[in-house]
């Protein structure tokens, strides 16, 4: 019995060989050669084609190769009883942490006005440091980390969810409190999961309730952002600008505004991008635990969608 990779346009050898290290006995095939279906007990799935799952008629189990399961979910031929793994792991939740803390740190400090001046020579001690305080939707693995470590650095922070909480180390704002929320905060933050409930979030209306000049970053999903509505809100001054990671369509297509907007900052999907060798250990662990019936890690609730 095997597991198949299958995740169209990336070069699948540095997971075969992750995987081979935790395992050297598993066997793996990779999409678009899978030879033997029937074999095929779990999934390692990113951008699979649609509907391509009903070739394995002994699939016990997908997992996602990324935090995301989105692009699983969406599709309609997955069989809702069948059990979905997502990857949670420490190196992806650092890199996470650490792009948007570049983000925040870059508005704060406005290194990229710093820039600017620099190509004209202009010597402008004005205003140094604009005060931030960051919001930061989604309140899972990757968010709450983004919290601690900008709560560590001294940064007011405050959470939003669409779940209520009794207890949480900082402020948090439910979704019946979304203007409370955008009213404490001048850095938005989206590390949602895209499910119905969010899909278009960060659109016109709600960007008409921040404060004034609240920069926004992406690092979720394209499709958590309505993007005709983003350069709008920023000539309107209710955002001042955004870092984005993430698109609609990816790559982002070459006529798309966003490419010439210089008040938006573009970034081609890399804040987070799953190592291989980090999360290697916790498929090898699911595939056993699948295969001795035990609970699996990391697993999905597909009510949550997430
Ligand atoms: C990346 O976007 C992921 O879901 O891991």
């Amino acid at each position: 019995m095997s597991l198949a990779i299958i995740s169209p346009g990336r070069n699948p050898q540095i997971w075969i060989d992750a995987l081979r290290k935790y395992d050297p006995e598993i066997k793996i095939q990779v999409y678009p050669e899978i030879q033997h279906p029937e074999e095929v007990e779990m999934a390692l799935l990113w951008q699979h084609p649609r509907g391509y799952l009903k070739t394995f008629p002994n699939l016990k189990l997908i997992s996602s190769l990324g935090a995301g399961v989105d692009h699983i979910l969406s599709d309609p031929a997955v069989p809702d009883s069948m059990p979905i793994v997502r990857i949670v792991d420490e190196k992806l939740t650092w890199s996470m942490t650490n792009y948007v803390v570049m983000g925040v740190l870059n508005f704060h400090r406005q290194l990229t006005r710093y820039q600017k001046d620099q190509k004209r020579k202009v010597w402008d001690m004005t205003n140094p440091e604009i005060p931030v305080r960051v919001g930061v939707m989604g309140v899972g693995a990757l968010g709450g980390d983004v919290l601690d470590k900008l709560n560590y650095m001294g940064f007011d922070v405050v959470g939003f969810g669409f779940s209520e909480k009794e207890s949480f180390p900082y402020p948090y704002f439910s979704k019946k409190q979304l203007q409370e929320f955008l009213d404490n905060i001048n850095v938005l933050v989206c590390l949602l999961p895209l499910t119905p409930d969010t899909e278009g979030i960060l659109n016109k209306n709600l960007f008409e309730k921040c404060q004034k000049g609240t920069f926004l970053i992406n690092v979720a999903r394209g499709k958590h952002l309505v993007e005709e509505d983003l350069i709008p809100a920023i000539d309107e001054g209710y955002l001042s600008g955004a870092l984005l990671d993430v698109y609609r369509v990816e790559p982002l297509p070459e006529e798309h505004p966003f490419w010439e907007e210089s008040r938006i900052q573009l970034t081609p999907h890399i804040a987070s991008v799953t190592n291989p060798t980090a999360a290697a250990p916790q498929i090898i662990e699911n595939f056993k635990r699948m295969k001795s019936n035990q609970a699996l890690i990391n697993l999905v609730n597909r009510d949550r969608g997430y």
